[in-house]
């Protein structure tokens, strides 16, 4: 298959309509954070890493090519839920220089931890992607790994793919206050930090997913984090350490079970339960708004799984209403909001997000998609620089069958419309449901065989 985005490549458009009947249960396949940090952290390690769960979408399979080419071996034993990958790690620090341009296709974030591991090594690395990544901000990388010591070779202005950078012979240990919320730019600094010569410390003011510092101590690095009475956390990592390979169970991803949840409370006679979700406190945002919106989610049999939190989720057919959706929420719930803003479309009154920011320099301009989706489809909302503005309209009268909805190579934003397509009174089109592969392939087949219709 040709690149999504590339000349020869066929985008296929896809229409979803009105369902009366959205129920079972289903298995939501592994958390995507997670699932490329096994990738990276089980090829950098010492000896065998076993993945089970892995999310075999393109993003992640990207960053298992690209831990190949830096010389780890990588197998996968097995077919179906027992499937097994098997990672022979090189050990820390001891990379082999890539043979050619690593291409990440339509993973930022593959893309911006690979620069931030790769910053600390003696050789160059060219780092490519499709449209989308290609027209995404590296800077925000780039500009502390250069502190560490890292030449940047070539990019295109305003820190673009294609990049080509160079480390150090030896990186420097960097103290980096991250400015802004992300946890990409945070673990490409501690990932750069694994290399370097003494103790890199970053400082997050906004509590942002801490998969990287969960699992590299899980692999054996001598990482601290410490939190003051505002919330600052401050996180060391010692360098140059021994990192051993582990044993991974990866949970469900709840940013993909997002599309289930909200098309069970908007469809009627909806009823889903989704077993093993992740419910990691830095990725439960979207779970708590749609609960104060009087969404009926029940969780249950919390427990541990890897050492983290997951539970069992059923998820009923609910009158919603709209809320403010407090800012500080949004590091929680960064990659909900599109479909959080379809929630919106059938709650009574008004749902104000704010804090968005961030959602400008996603796979797309999520906060324009959205707002020019909905827009198209019939709904009353309003776009600001980092907010949104939904005003429902309970029962989908008047919504959908609007223009096909451009999805920028977003596969989010096309999972999205395609879930309002199934409680809107008239379809919802979207121009390209291709990038769905990158973080969710299984999302048509998964969604169909509960009621939705998607052709
Ligand atoms: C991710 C971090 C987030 C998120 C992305 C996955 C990660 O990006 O949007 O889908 O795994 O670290 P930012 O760090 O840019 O917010």
């Amino acid at each position: 298959m040709s690149a999504h985005g590339s000349p020869d490549y066929k985008m296929s458009p896809m229409q979803s309509k009105k369902v009366f009947s959205f129920k079972g249960e289903a298995t939501i396949p592994g958390d995507k954070s997670i699932s490329h940090r096994s990738m990276i952290f089980g090829g950098l390690a010492s000896g065998t890493t076993k993945v089970r769960g892995l999310l075999e979408g393109e993003d992640v399979l990207a960053s298992a090519k690209a831990m190949q080419a830096l010389g780890a071996t990588i197998t996968k034993v097995g077919s179906g839920p027992d499937s097994e990958w098997i990672i022979q790690g090189v050990g820390n620090g001891l990379l082999l220089a890539p043979k050619d341009p690593i291409d990440f296709g339509n993973a930022g974030t593959g893309c911006r931890l690979f620069m931030g591991l790769l910053g600390s090594y003696d050789f160059e690395t060219t780092f490519i992607g499709d449209a989308s990544l290609s027209s995404r901000p590296m800077g925000r990388v780039l500009n502390p790994i250069a502190q560490m010591g890292t030449q940047i070779i070539a990019q295109v202005e305003g820190g673009r793919l294609p990049v080509t950078i160079k480390g150090p012979k030896v990186a420097a240990p960097i103290t980096y206050k991250v400015p802004m919320p992300s946890a990409q730019v945070k673990s490409a600094v501690l990932l750069a930090g694994l290399n370097a010569a003494g103790t890199t410390v970053v400082i997050e003011e906004t509590f942002t997913r801490d998969h990287t510092e969960n699992m590299l101590k899980g692999f054996g690095a001598d990482l601290t984090v410490e939190t003051d009475e505002n919330g600052v956390r401050t996180i060391s990592l010692v360098g140059q350490g021994k990192l051993q390979g582990q044993e991974i169970l990866v949970p469900s991803d709840p940013s993909s079970a997002a599309f289930p949840i909200v098309a069970a409370l908007i469809c009627e006679g909806g009823d889903v339960t989704l077993p093993g979700i992740l419910m990691n406190e830095t990725r439960t945002g979207l779970i708590t708004t749609l609960i104060e919106m009087g969404g009926d989610i029940e969780i249950s049999n919390e427990r541990l799984s890897g050492g983290e939190k997951i539970a069992d989720l059923r998820v009923r057919h609910s009158a919603l209403k709209g809320i403010k959706v407090p800012g500080h929420r949004a590091a929680s719930m960064i990659d909900e909001y599109p479909v959080l803003a379809v929630a919106a479309c059938f709650a009574t009154g008004e749902t104000h997000m704010e804090d968005l920011a961030e959602l400008r320099v996603k796979e797309s301009d999520r906060l324009a998609a959205v707002a020019r989706g909905l827009k198209q489809n019939g709904v009353d909302c309003e776009e600001g620089e980092d907010w949104l503005k939904v005003r429902g309209r309970p029962d989908g009268k008047g919504l959908g069958g609007g223009k096909s909805v451009v999805t920028h190579l977003d596969h989010r934003i096309a999972m999205s419309f395609l879930v309002m397509g199934m409680a809107s009174q008239k379809p919802v089109t979207v121009d390209d449901s291709g990038p769905i592969a990158t973080s969710f392939p299984e999302f048509v087949g998964l969604m169909s065989d509960m009621g939705a219709k998607l052709e």
